[in-house]
């Protein structure tokens, strides 16, 4: 079977922002505590933050990094995590019932940012609070001194602002689980006003809205016309959130999860627009789409008020890591629109890395195709009209047997192919023709592929799913021509 398609500068969709390979890091489970930060780990640093989450971050390539939460926010009092940590005040964390003791708080984040190298994005509880205490954390993290809450960051240690450009007016506000849940029209009203008032403090943030918190959500759309309506004007970004398992074995429409967050990804963008139009706005609305990934471990309410339990510590397989590779197609494919993204989350919790307590820290089978996507998709997005076989779905009818999407650098020349084979027992030949780009020539393709689709890494056999050099394709009349194992991600790069 064959599927071809073509690249060429001309058709280009747009720049690919660095803000979309972002992350999350949750007060949930051991992402904080146990993950960033192990202050009795050996390897942890003098702030108590494990070196080789660090390390591992930086090798991610990871831009941004989302935090306090996450369902976690919506009964957050970030006044808890700031000053003396044996004065910080222990409370129940209600989202996930753990005992929350604060020992990290906004300054220990902001810290951890810059010696991550990535740019913090804030949330702001409008759960059970409200426009006084969103703006005056604003003040504590950006206003430069002479204030109240400025002068008390400075006297806890941090004399320049942090600074926190992004910052995310609450979370999943659509969703009945949440803490303080709210209607479309009240949260659209309360983020509204908590948006000017932010503003106020410094004018120079970008805020995103809650969008809903997945497709499936009875208001989705409705969510988002009705909070845009009342927030367009204040707001540079409405979030997207979805999750992605198989669902009574069914690994082939798994494969074509993507197709969901395409359709996910087009509708919010057409709601936007549909605002826009309405409100005879000039400014396009773009999409933050912060919470992405697999996820199997369903939230129980089985559990103690202890600190950082074990939860939602997903073993991903081969399988997880080509779907990962898909998402990250999507993403990349609406380039121009989507231009903020984090995967959800950084480590531990539905993470592509896993420590062990006091020991090493591994890379899970996601981390690969994000580190090759966040690598190599730079520059711009092109067009590429595939065109090839169709493989059936239950849950999308016949679907692309290729997932493809492909960047042009122009900056360093280089172009790259992301390629998923949707198939799970087919190989596919791709043919692309790069007659547009002068004298290309492939320099490598690499690919996550195997027999076994449950292959999984471990902390004992941490690189049994791990990409693979393939021969060197060839391009020939203008033809590159290369195959496709099934069930695989490919990166074939150009030069
Ligand atoms: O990422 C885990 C949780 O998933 C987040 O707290 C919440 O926003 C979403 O439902």
């Amino acid at each position: 079977k064959k599927a071809s398609l073509t690249l060429d500068p001309a058709f280009r969709i747009g720049a690919v922002d660095p803000r979309v390979r972002g992350s999350f890091v949750e007060h949930l489970g051991r992402c904080v505590y146990g993950g960033i930060y192990e202050p009795d780990h050996p390897g942890a640093d003098e702030d108590g933050f494990r070196a080789d989450v660090l390390d591992l971050t930086r090798e991610l390539g990871v831009t941004t990094v989302r935090y306090p939460g996450g369902n976690f926010v919506s009964g957050y009092q970030w006044e808890d995590g700031i000053g003396p940590r044996a004065e910080r005040p222990h409370r129940l964390d209600l989202a996930w019932k753990t005992l929350e003791t604060n020992e990290v708080g906004v300054d220990e984040f902001a810290t951890w940012c810059r010696k991550a190298g990535v740019e913090p994005m804030m949330a702001v509880n409008l759960g059970t609070r409200g426009v006084q205490e969103a703006a005056a954390l604003v003040e504590y993290c950006n206003h430069p001194a002479g204030t109240y809450w400025s002068d008390l960051r400075a006297k806890y240690g941090a004399k320049d602002p942090h600074d926190i450009r992004i910052w995310c007016l609450g979370n999943e506000m659509d969703g009945p689980w949440q803490i303080a849940h709210k209607t479309a029209r009240d949260y659209g009203i309360l983020a509204n006003q908590t948006a000017k008032a932010m503003r106020l403090v410094d004018p120079n943030l970008e805020l995103v809205a809650c969008g809903s918190s997945n497709r499936a959500m009875p208001t989705f759309g409705s969510w988002e016309a009705e909070v845009l309506e009342h927030t367009y004007d204040v707001v540079d970004y409405v979030s997207l959130h979805s999750y992605y398992r198989p669902k009574d074995g069914d690994f082939a429409s798994f494969l074509a999860s993507g197709v969901d967050m395409d359709a996910m990804i087009e509708s919010v963008i057409a709601t936007c627009d549909y605002v826009k139009a309405k409100t005879r706005s000039k400014k396009s609305v773009n999409l933050s789409y912060d919470e992405w990934n697999v996820w199997y471990h369903v939230p129980g309410d089985e559990r103690e008020w202890v600190t950082g339990p074990a939860l939602f510590e997903d073993q991903y397989s081969l399988a997880d890591a080509v779907v990962v590779g898909s998402l990250l197609n999507s993403l990349l494919r609406r380039a121009d629109r989507v231009t903020m993204a984090c995967f959800a989350q950084l480590v531990n919790v539905i993470a592509p890395m896993t420590t062990v307590p006091g020991g090493p820290a591994y890379r899970q089978s996601t981390f690969h195709p994000m580190r090759l996507a966040f690598q190599y998709g730079t520059g711009a997005t092109l067009r590429v009209e595939p065109t090839g076989p169709q493989v059936d779905t239950p849950d999308f009818g016949p679907v692309p047997q290729l997932d493809c999407t492909a960047t042009l650098d122009e900056e360093n020349g280089s172009a790259a192919v992301f390629a998923v084979n949707r198939s799970l027992t087919e190989p596919l030949l791709v043919e692309v023709d790069v007659r547009a780009l002068k004298d290309a020539r492939a320099v490598e393709h690499v690919a996550l592929s195997g027999d076994d689709r449950d292959a999984a890494n471990t902390a004992e056999q941490p690189d049994r799913v791990a990409p693979r050099v393939q021969d060197t394709p060839v391009v020939e009349d203008g033809t590159l021509r290369f195959e496709l194992a099934p069930m695989s991600y490919n990166v074939v790069r150009l030069a």
